[in-house]
C-alpha cells in the first residue's frame, strides 16, 4: 500500500542507520542521544516497581490528562500558575507530536533554530508545516534574524531548546531569554520550550525558563528520560489550560492515556528522598565525561577543529574547518567510532556549517578518549 503524501516527505533517518551500525561489536558510539545506563536510578526504580505492583487501581484505564498524584507533583515542581494546566505524555516526543497535530495546518509558518533537534524537524515535516529557521549563535538564536522572521510573516510557533541544545549543547544567555520572550509577546508567537536537558547543568548559573518571561505565550515540554530512564517513556506538556485542553482531546484519539503504572513508578522515583542525590551523581559523572572528551579533543585533534564549551546536557558540537561531515562520519565508523554528521540536523534549505555531533553521556571517560584517538586518524 502506498504511504500518504505527507509521509513520503520524511527523509530516511541517517541516525537510525548509524545507530544500528554503532551497536556492532567493537564500535565506540558517540552517536546516540543515550543517557548513561550505568547511572539510571536502579535501586529507586526497583523499590518503586515493587510498591506500584501492589496498587490495583493503577492497572485500570485512567484519565487522559494523567495520573492525578503525578499531575499534582508536576504542578508544584513546575510552579504552575492557576490559569495553567499539565498533561502527561508518552515521552516529550509525544508532546511535540500532539502540539503539531493539534495546532499546525499544512503550510503554517513555524520557526526552528538551525541546527535543530532532528525529532522536531521530523514532527513538523509530517505536519506539513512551512519550516523557517534562524541561525544559532553562542548565546541562542540570532535575535535580529528572529525579529525579521516574525515581522515578515504570520508565524504560529517558535520551537526551541534553550538549555543544552541538541545537537549543539548551547545554552541561551539570560538576556537572550528575555529578548526572545519579548519578541514572542510582541508578535503573538507561541514559544514551544523543549527542556529535556534542563536538569543536567554541571557548571555555570541556573537560568530561568524562557517561558517564565512570557507564560501566556508558551508551552513547556519536560521529560523524565534524561533524569531517570528513557524506557519509561514519560514526559509532560504545561501551558495555558485552554491550550492543554485541546491537546488532551487529540491525545485521547491517539492512546487514551500514557501507562498509569509507569506514571505511578515515576512519581515514587521523583519523590524518593534519594532522588536529588541521584541527580547530583548524574551531573558529576556527565561533567567528568565532558571534561575527558574536551581534553582528548584538545590533545589529539588538529587545531583547525573547534567547539563551544558546554555547561551541561549530553552533547558537544565539533566544528570542522573543512571536509564533508558525512564522509568523516563514514570513515570514523570504519575505524570503529560512531558520530553523527551535523548535516542531518538542518532542514533542506539551510546553509549548513560543517560539524559533527559528539555525545559524551553514554561512554565512560576512557572510551571517550579512545574514540577521539580513533577520530584523530580520520582527520
Ligand atoms: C530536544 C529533545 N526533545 C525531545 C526529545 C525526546 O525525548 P523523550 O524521551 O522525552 O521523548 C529528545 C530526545 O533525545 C530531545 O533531544
Amino acid at each position: 500500500m502506498q504511504t500518504a503524501r505527507h509521509v513520503q516527505q520524511l527523509r530516511s533517518s541517517y541516525i537510525r542507520e548509524i545507530l544500528r551500525a554503532a551497536t556492532a561489536d567493537g564500535v565506540i558510539s558517540l552517536a546516540g542521544g543515550l543517557p548513561a545506563a550505568d547511572l539510571f536510578p536502579h535501586a529507586l526504580l526497583q523499590e518503586a516497581l515493587i510498591k506500584v505492583a501492589g496498587n490495583k487501581q493503577v492497572f485500570q484505564y485512567g484519565e487522559t490528562r494523567g495520573y492525578a498524584p503525578l499531575l499534582d507533583h508536576l504542578r508544584v515542581t513546575s510552579d504552575l500558575k492557576t490559569s495553567h494546566g499539565a498533561l502527561v505524555t508518552t515521552g516529550s516526543q509525544q508532546g511535540l507530536d500532539l502540539i503539531a497535530r493539534t495546532y499546525i495546518n499544512p503550510g503554517d509558518h513555524i520557526v526552528l533554530e538551525a541546527p535543530s533537534y532532528l525529532g522536531a524537524l521530523q514532527v513538523f515535516t509530517l505536519a506539513q508545516a512551512n519550516i523557517n529557521t534562524v541561525v544559532q549563535t553562542s548565546n541562542g538564536p540570532a535575535l535580529m534574524a528572529l525579529e525579521q522572521l516574525f515581522a515578515s510573516r504570520s508565524v504560529k510557533l517558535f520551537y526551541a531548546v534553550p538549555d543544552f541544545h541538541n545537537p549543539t549543547g548551547i545554552s541561551w544567555s539570560l538576556q537572550t531569554r528575555k529578548d526572545v520572550a519579548k519578541l514572542c509577546q510582541a508578535f503573538n508567537v507561541t514559544l514551544i520550550e523543549d527542556a529535556p536537558y534542563r536538569d543536567l547543568r554541571f557548571s555555570g548559573e541556573h537560568l530561568p525558563l524562557v517561558s517564565s518571561f512570557c507564560p501566556e505565550n508558551a508551552m513547556v515540554l519536560r521529560s523524565s528520560s534524561k533524569i531517570s530512564a528513557p524506557g519509561l517513556r514519560l514526559g509532560s506538556v504545561t501551558g495555558p489550560e485552554e491550550w492543554i485542553a485541546h491537546l488532551i482531546r487529540v491525545k485521547q484519539t491517539s492512546d487514551l492515556h500514557s501507562s498509569l503504572p509507569m506514571q505511578a513508578v515515576m512519581l515514587e522515583v521523583f519523590t524518593h528522598p534519594e532522588f536529588e542525590a541521584h541527580l547530583r551523581n548524574v551531573r558529576i559523572h556527565y561533567r567528568q565525561r565532558y571534561l575527558a572528551l574536551a581534553q582528548a579533543i584538545n590533545q589529539h585533534l588538529p587545531p583547525e577543529v573547534s567547539y563551544a564549551e558546554v555547561e551541561g546536557g549530553m552533547f558537544l558540537w565539533l566544528r570542522l574547518a573543512q571536509g564533508d561531515p558525512m564522509e568523516i562520519a563514514k570513515k570514523a565508523l570504519e575505524k570503529g567510532v560512531a558520530v553523527v554528521p551535523g548535516d542531518v540536523f538542518y532542514s533542506a534549505d539551510d546553509i549548513k556549517s560543517p560539524a559533527i555531533r559528539l555525545n559524551f553521556s553514554y561512554c565512560k571517560p576512557e572510551d571517550l578518549n579512545a574514540a577521539i584517538q580513533l577520530l584523530a586518524r580520520v582527520f
